[in-house]
């Protein structure tokens, strides 16, 4: 049966849903003339929620979100820093954005390239006004003040907080699955990551602000939340009163709330409790992405990831052995300094013993401030892309057959695309897979809908609806 989507009137009409935090209703300033912003995001989901939120500030203080950079006064990049190429990205786009500017707008630079470069940016990109880290963006209100008042050079570069960036509005852009941070920042210290340096430490929201925000999601008409953490798993209630496990049940619990979801976990915080959660609350949703990194056990140690192969199959086993079938999906590297072709061999037999539903994978890229930067890496790039390919092959094999072996069964699925194709629709199953059918019923966009998978390939499945 389909349930009608309660923000749907925002899906027809376009218009983005605005999420007030407080519980006093939020009143929106009218914009003022000229105060305008175009963001543009980079990176990981956490930056895309970031940017929601550092939206929902601006249109707080009085700005409108505009479509195009040439139609902004303020234009904001959110960077991502996490490989070299994508911290490239934003240079170029600093670049570009300079040829075709008269120096009549503001620039500012957010997220992990901002943290990671600092005034640097000033120097590279003298046209750039605003640089801030996403530890710093409790402060964006005195920073936009400074700006309005003149000030072509503003800066928030703090990375000891201890406090969580929370907003009396946010500015949501998916209508369908709405994002939540639960913990900011990382302790764990891999050593090729420059999370903990870009993002700050490990801090958590409490489980009370958690919940009150989920039920203002349910009252707008969002029945599909993702909780949100660089190690989500590693939440810890800092009133103590409840644990991650316990704070997933409880969302789950939300009147309205159909589907939870949760990303990034780590191995090391990931428990049986976790999955006996999945395993008793249907509205959990049964996919787990648990980044693995690597399938050999020197290598693991060397980027400090704190299980072996055995412990990280140990894990994966307690997944597998629930009685509900939980999709795993995982994060490897490639050519890490010193991985050898035994190392690389360890990665590919992981592969064939984990069974992942889907995997991504990227080539070492060094970056700055980590461990892994002094450590020789003597394996030259075309090996690594070599390695990335033949992975990449193996896996595609893998996840080819555990989607066909899904032929004949029949899911619910969220839709949450339409084809240009008429009659054609794209919905996600619980576990994550998208799941493409044809129905000629007007809009289905929102709702909830059983389709019977009767084709696979290696990332999607293609139905027909039950009704
Ligand atoms: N080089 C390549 N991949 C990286 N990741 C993190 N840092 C690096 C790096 N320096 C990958 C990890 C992580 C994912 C988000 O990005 O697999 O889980
Ligand atoms: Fe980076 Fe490791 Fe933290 Fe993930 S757990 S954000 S890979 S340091």
């Amino acid at each position: 049966m389909a349930d009608q989507f309660h923000v749907g009137l925002d899906v027809l009409t376009g218009e983005r849903p605005l999420m007030a935090h407080s519980p006093a209703a939020v009143r929106q300033p009218a914009p003022e003339a000229g105060r305008t912003f175009y963001m543009e995001t980079f990176g990981c989901q956490m930056n895309v929620h970031d940017s929601e939120k550092v939206a929902g500030v601006l249109l707080r203080r009085g700005y409108r979100q505009v479509d195009t950079p040439e139609a902004a006064a303020l234009v904001l990049y959110n960077t991502c820093s996490i490989r070299e190429k994508a911290a490239q990205k934003v240079f170029s786009r600093l670049g570009q954005f300079k040829a075709g500017s008269d120096g009549s707008k503001v620039i500012g630079v957010l997220g992990c390239v901002a943290q990671q470069e600092g005034e640097q940016i000033f120097e590279r990109a003298p046209w750039v006004s605003l640089v801030c880290g996403s530890a710093s963006y409790r402060k964006l209100p005195e920073l936009l003040a400074e700006l309005e008042a003149g000030n072509r050079r503003v800066t928030g570069l703090d990375t000891d907080t201890d406090e969580t960036f929370e907003t009396e509005i946010t500015r949501r852009d998916n209508p369908f699955r709405a994002y939540l941070t639960i913990i900011e920042g990382c302790d764990k210290a891999c050593a090729y990551c420059v999370v903990p340096f870009t993002r700050g430490p490990e801090r958590s929201r409490s489980s009370a602000s958690v919940l009150e925000e989920v039920r203002q999601l349910a009252d707008v008409g969002y029945s599909e939340v993702q909780l949100l953490g660089q190690t989500v798993n590693s939440y810890r209630d800092p009133s103590r009163r409840i644990s991650f496990a316990e704070l997933l049940v409880a969302v789950s619990e939300v009147p309205g709330i159909r589907r939870v979801r949760f990303t990034t976990s780590h191995p090391r915080d990931f428990h049986r409790d976790i999955v006996e959660a999945i395993d008793s609350i249907p509205a959990l949703c049964d996919h787990v992405h648990l980044p693995v990194q690597s399938g050999s056990t020197r290598i693991l140690r060397a980027m400090q990831r704190t299980y072996t192969r055995e412990e990280y199959l140990e894990k994966l086993a307690m997944i597998r052995a629930a009685r509900r079938p939980i999709s795993v999906t995982t994060d490897i590297i490639v050519g890490f300094p010193g991985e050898t072709d035994q190392d690389f061999a360890d990665t590919l037999s992981l592969l064939d013993l984990a069974q992942y539903d889907g995997v991504f994978s990227f080539k070492y890229s060094p970056r700055p401030n980590t461990p892994a930067i002094s450590m020789a890496d003597p394996i030259p790039e075309e090996e690594k892309g070599r390695r990335l390919a033949v992975l990449q092959e193996r896996q595609r094999r893998i996840q080819t057959a555990r989607n066909e072996a899904l032929v004949g069964q029949t899911f619910e699925v969220l839709v949450d695309g339409q084809s240009r194709k008429e009659n054609q629709w794209a919905g996600r199953t619980s576990s994550n897979r998208v799941l493409n059918f044809s129905s000629p019923q007007e809009n289905l966009l929102g709702h909830y809908v059983q389709v019977k998978v009767a084709r696979a390939g290696p990332n999607s499945l293609v139905g027909e609806r039950v009704i």
